[in-house]
Formats: structure tokens, sequence, C-alpha cells
């Protein structure tokens, strides 16, 4: 499997291709912005679509879905059930996905881990040591838990649950803040959020 990452758009959001490159069938994870960009990095490596990830609903990651799915053939949506209050209008041919499943791409599987607390359906998506946490877990800081369907607690569970991953775990967020990518081990030291996350209190002052 191979991944490019794709910074898009006024908000530091990132995109990522995702590819078994055995078969060359590909995920693009949180679709959105620039769409051009996106094409260009797919037909560089000769891939084509067949799956749409989502880690959670919110426009900044999900605008150019449309696009994709009236442009690209049979390509599928896949996101957790409990973000669909977040969209106008259902996606057609969705894939509501739950905590711990699996998710073919070609001969490679990817797992779910549901990490709500930025939104009740935000996932973050695991490939061996990769894991794609979306407006989860940023470099130095997490996702806002101020917005519709946040919640602050459900925020300190999903990252204590992260951040008993491997060590060497790679996170590839959901936007560029302080950086693109960073592993557990260096979370564990600069991350404000988990340096609070065993006392409620603390967390939730540092994240409001
Ligand atoms: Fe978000």
């Amino acid at each position: 499997m191979k991944y490019e990452q794709i910074p898009v758009g006024p908000m530091e959001n990132l995109s990522y291709i995702l590819w078994d490159t055995n078969t060359n069938i590909s995920a693009i994870i949180d679709p959105a912005w620039d769409k051009d960009i996106i094409e260009k990095k797919l037909k560089e490596n000769n891939i084509s679509p067949e799956l749409i990830l989502l880690t959670h609903a919110h426009s900044d990651h999900i605008n150019l879905c449309n696009y994709f799915l009236n442009n690209y053939k049979n390509i599928k949506i896949y996101m957790h059930k409990n973000d669909t209050f977040l969209l106008e209008k259902e996606f057609p041919n969705t894939i509501y996905i739950k905590d711990n499943e699996n998710i073919k791409i070609g001969n490679e599987e990817i797992s779910i881990i549901h990490t709500p607390g930025h939104t009740p359906g935000s996932v973050c998506y695991r490939w061996k040591n990769l894991l794609f946490t979306g407006d989860t877990l940023f470099l130095g800081c997490c996702g806002r838990v101020d917005l519709p369907g946040s919640d602050p607690e459900a925020m300190r569970q999903s990252l204590i649950k992260i951040f008993k991953l491997s060590d060497d775990t790679q996170i590839l967020p959901g936007h560029s803040y302080n950086g693109f990518k960073t592993t557990i081990k260096a979370q564990k030291i600069a991350n404000i959020c988990y340096k609070y996350l065993n006392t409620k209190e603390d967390f939730y002052m540092i994240i409001s």
C-alpha cells in the first residue's frame, strides 16, 4: 500500500489518496477543495478511485464527494452514521461503518477506529502503522469540541484509545496545523492534550 498526502484549500486541509500497489485499487480520504490537484495525483500514480473514506462529515473535508460520485463510476462512500446529521442530504452509494470493522482496498485491509468527540461520527482509519486521524488528532493539539455534536468527554476517551497504539504509529492528520505528520511517540511529548488526558478538569480547560 502507498499513500500521498495532498494539501488542499484555504483551511490547511489534507486530503489523501491511498492505494494497493498490487491491484491499483484506491481510496480518497476526505476529498475536498481542489479536484484538479487530487486528480493530478491520481493520474500521476495511474490509479482510479473506487472508495471515498470520510473521517467525518464537516464540509471542509467532504466538499468534493458529489464531484467524485458524479464523475467516477461505482465509487462508494464510507462514513459513520452518526455524522449524517451534518449533511444536507445523505450521499448515494454510502456504506455506514462501525468501530473495529475492516474495509478492503484491493488485497489490503484497513481498520476503523471510532473516535467521537469532534463530531459523533468521527473515525480514524488505520493501516499497519499509519493512522489517518481527521480532526481528532493534530500535531500538538486535538480537534475542536465546541461544535454541534461535539463532546469533550468523548474526545478524551477517543484520545486515550489512540494513545494506546504503538509509539511508532504515524499520525496523518486532517489539517496541517503545526505540521504534516508525526508519531504517537512524538505526540506523547509535544501534545498538550495528551499531557492533561488523565485529569478530566484539566483536559476540559485545555481544550475549551
Ligand atoms: Fe472538522
